[in-house]
């Protein structure tokens, strides 16, 4: 398939770049550039041996843009990654969140529409659950209680999404909810590369690791889980990646509209995840325990059941492959793509 990746030199887009590269698929990658770096595909393409994808420097609000590159090329399907990601940033510019992610995803979608396009994958997240009434969480639970604009951006594409597949069911879309994805390409050669100082638990452990920040914080010890610290389902982005192949595959067997989580269904704690990582890479994470942090939920894990039965997709690496890559990576690449 002739396939357009947004958001194709990120960290999920370039895994999955990967994967469709392997998988025989001809890829063409946009992306601002406002959180990656195209170096990235430049090693997929050095890894994969396939130096033939094209690259856009393009913004998905840049609505001529997009309508030149729809005309210039016969595209089957759009993956769409591109969107702003970082949770605390959206609460301090929501404007910024709700223009460039639910915006750039009208405007995106109105150019498909335009070039006749009708296949869509979309990233969406976990998030949309809010905090879940019981875990496993399973797709058909209630949605909302979004406790910050970057989650209430991926509830309202959500929504868009469910709403325009109604006014033309000529559409195919797959809204794929990731839980946690952690680790790296097991080479070591792609990986996540944050801007600032990470968010995120696996960055931040691994930053710890290769002496780029002193000690993790772990926040909060007193939740209702086994060891109270937070519990989540940790899913290889590897495996991540092959979902949406997957995905795809599923939308041109049974077109429609289907939501899937892409999730391992185990839960892990914030202390497994520190704990395994210095089992397995041999590399002590000083930390410290620390207070809760605000809008975050005790327990998230995904019932991942619905995309093994309908995608036959489910994931296959295990705790300690995460953590192994995750280092492999940073280890291998102090400073990311820089
Ligand atoms: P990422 O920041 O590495 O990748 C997103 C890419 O989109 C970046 O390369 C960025 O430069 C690009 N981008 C942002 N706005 C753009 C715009 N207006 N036009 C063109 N390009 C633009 O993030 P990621 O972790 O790879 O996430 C990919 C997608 O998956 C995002 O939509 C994110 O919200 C979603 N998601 C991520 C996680 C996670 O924990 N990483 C979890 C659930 C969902
Ligand atoms: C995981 C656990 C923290 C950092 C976020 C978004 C979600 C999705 C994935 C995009 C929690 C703890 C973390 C640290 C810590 N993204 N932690 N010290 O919050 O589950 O999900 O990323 O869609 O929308 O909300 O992931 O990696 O930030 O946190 O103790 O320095 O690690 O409290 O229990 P989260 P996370």
């Amino acid at each position: 398939m002739k396939i357009l990746v947004t958001g194709g030199t990120g960290y999920i887009g370039s895994h999955t770049v990967l994967e469709l590269l392997l998988a025989g698929h001809e890829v063409t990658v946009i992306d601002n550039l406002c959180n990656s770096s195209p170096e990235s595909l430049r090693r997929v393409q050095n890894i994969t041996g396939r130096n033939d994808v094209t690259f856009h420097e393009l913004d998905i609000r840049d609505r001529d843009g997009l309508d030149k590159l729809f005309a210039d090329h016969d595209f089957d399907a759009v993956i769409h990654f591109a969107g702003l990601k970082a949770v605390g940033e959206s609460v301090a510019k929501p404007l910024e969140y709700y223009e460039n992610n639910v915006g750039g995803t009208v405007t995106l979608c109105q150019a498909m529409q335009q070039a006749e396009v009708k296949t869509l994958v979309f990233s969406s997240s976990a998030t949309v659950y809010g905090e879940p009434r019981s875990v496993p969480i399973r797709e058909d639970f209630p949605t909302g209680g979004t406790t910050n604009p970057y989650g209430t951006s991926k509830l309202m594409i959500e929504q868009i999404l469910e709403d325009f597949h109604r006014a033309d069911d000529a559409w195919n879309i797959a809204r794929l909810r990731y839980f946690n994805p952690v680790g790296a390409h097991e080479s070591g050669r792609i990986g996540e590369d944050p801007n600032d100082i990470p968010n995120n638990l696996m960055p931040y452990i691994t930053q710890v690791a290769v002496g780029k920040l002193r000690e993790l914080s772990i926040f909060g010890n007193d939740y209702p889980t086994k060891d109270g610290t937070g519990v989540r389902d940790f899913i290889h982005v590897v495996d991540l990646a092959k979902g949406h192949l997957a995905a795809l595959d599923r939308l041109a067997r049974k077109p429609g509209l289907v939501t899937y989580n892409l999730g391992t269904g185990t839960g892990y704690s914030v202390l497994d995840m520190v704990q395994a990582f210095e089992r397995v890479n041999g590399v002590k994470i000083p930390h410290k325990f620390t207070a809760r942090r605000e809008g975050d939920i005790a327990e998230c894990y995904a019932d991942p059941t619905l995309a093994k039965q309908e995608m036959g997709w489910q994931a296959e690496k295990t705790l300690d492959d995460m953590v192994r890559d995750a280092w492999t990576w940073q280890s291998q690449n102090p400073d990311g793509y820089k």
